[in-house]
């Protein structure tokens, strides 16, 4: 038996990286699952690689017709509508403040931010007939501190943090639950390149990013899966508007080995006694 027997869910992003990894987990829980996503041809490899169970449409999430198409779709196939997961992404505008066009701080913010207010809309007229359901997006641990990524990328992941939070007071009295996720470093194409990361490149993400980390490692999409497996499934019953860190440590601090040498040794007179009266 699987944690999700009879679910039905849609995973944006569902053709790569966190997104395929969750989408395989669903699918072995028991769920049938929509791939929605812009990169068909890993999209169709991935579906057809998991039989009946998963099926990929097409989607752009930043057009608000093909979100509500990909709603329509798996209710209209499946019958119902359990969990939407809004997980499609991208890194966004780079760069210093001054010399970021206009024209990407739109796209990063309709790709990272509108397209989970999206997700949101067209699933809680469907979620409120069941009166139950599960909607999870992925937000970041930039969206909980800053300096961690692009300005444009933290504050749209701070945006989904918060849109969370508002939209599950909303729907919680329709058995609806609204939660993301906020990964640290995961080893996925939009960390360490498209469209295939070269050896080199997933090697110095494992290196540098890793430091950063309590765990003294980086993420593996799998880490993400189980997660949303989790915030998807009845484990999670009473669990709404929360941002869950899944971060190997990285939104609780600096690592103890990254500080001063002074403050790691012990040292009796300068730490532990009071000054003399
Ligand atoms: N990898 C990390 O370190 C990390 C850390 C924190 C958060 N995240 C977030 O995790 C999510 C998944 O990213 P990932 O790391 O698996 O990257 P990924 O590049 O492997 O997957 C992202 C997927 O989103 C799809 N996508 C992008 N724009 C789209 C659009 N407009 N419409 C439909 N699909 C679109 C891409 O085609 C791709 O398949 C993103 O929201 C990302 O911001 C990633």
């Amino acid at each position: 038996m699987g944690t999700l027997d009879g679910r039905t869910a849609i995973i944006t992003g569902g053709a790569s990286g966190i997104g395929a990894a969750t989408v395989r987990l669903f699918v072995e829980q028991g769920a049938r699952v929509l791939i929605a996503d812009l990169q068909e041809e890993k999209g169709q490899e991935l579906a057809a690689s998991l039989g009946q169970e998963a099926a990929f449409l097409k989607v752009n999430v930043t057009r608000e017709a093909e979100v509500s198409g990909a709603i329509d779709t798996v209710v209209s196939r499946w019958g119902r509508l359990d969990c939407v997961y809004n997980n499609a992404g991208f890194g966004g505008a780079l760069g210093p403040i001054e010399t970021t066009p206009v024209e990407e701080y739109d796209m990063t913010f309709d790709v990272l931010l509108k397209s989970v207010f999206l997700g949101m809309k067209h699933a809680a007229p469907v979620m409120k007939r069941q009166r139950a359901g599960s909607i999870i997006s992925t937000a970041s641990a930039a969206g909980l501190e800053a300096g961690m990524a692009p300005h444009l990328y933290s504050v749209a992941k701070a945006g989904v943090v918060q849109l969370t939070k508002s939209v599950a007071l909303e729907l919680g009295e329709y058995g609806i639950r609204v939660n993301c996720i906020c990964p640290g470093a995961i080893v996925t194409p939009l960390a360490v390149g498209r469209p295939e990361p070269r050896a080199e490149q997933v090697q110095a993400l494992r290196e540098n990013a890793a430091r950063m980390h309590a765990l003294n490692r980086v993420g593996e999409p799998e880490e993400i899966a189980r997660a949303a497996l989790w915030l998807a499934s009845d484990d999670a019953s009473f669990v709404t508007g929360q941002a869950l860190a899944v971060d190997g440590g990285v939104t609780a601090g600096r690592p103890w080995r990254n500080l001063p040498e002074f403050q790691r040794t012990p040292h009796p007179i300068r730490m532990y006694r009071l000054p003399e009266e």
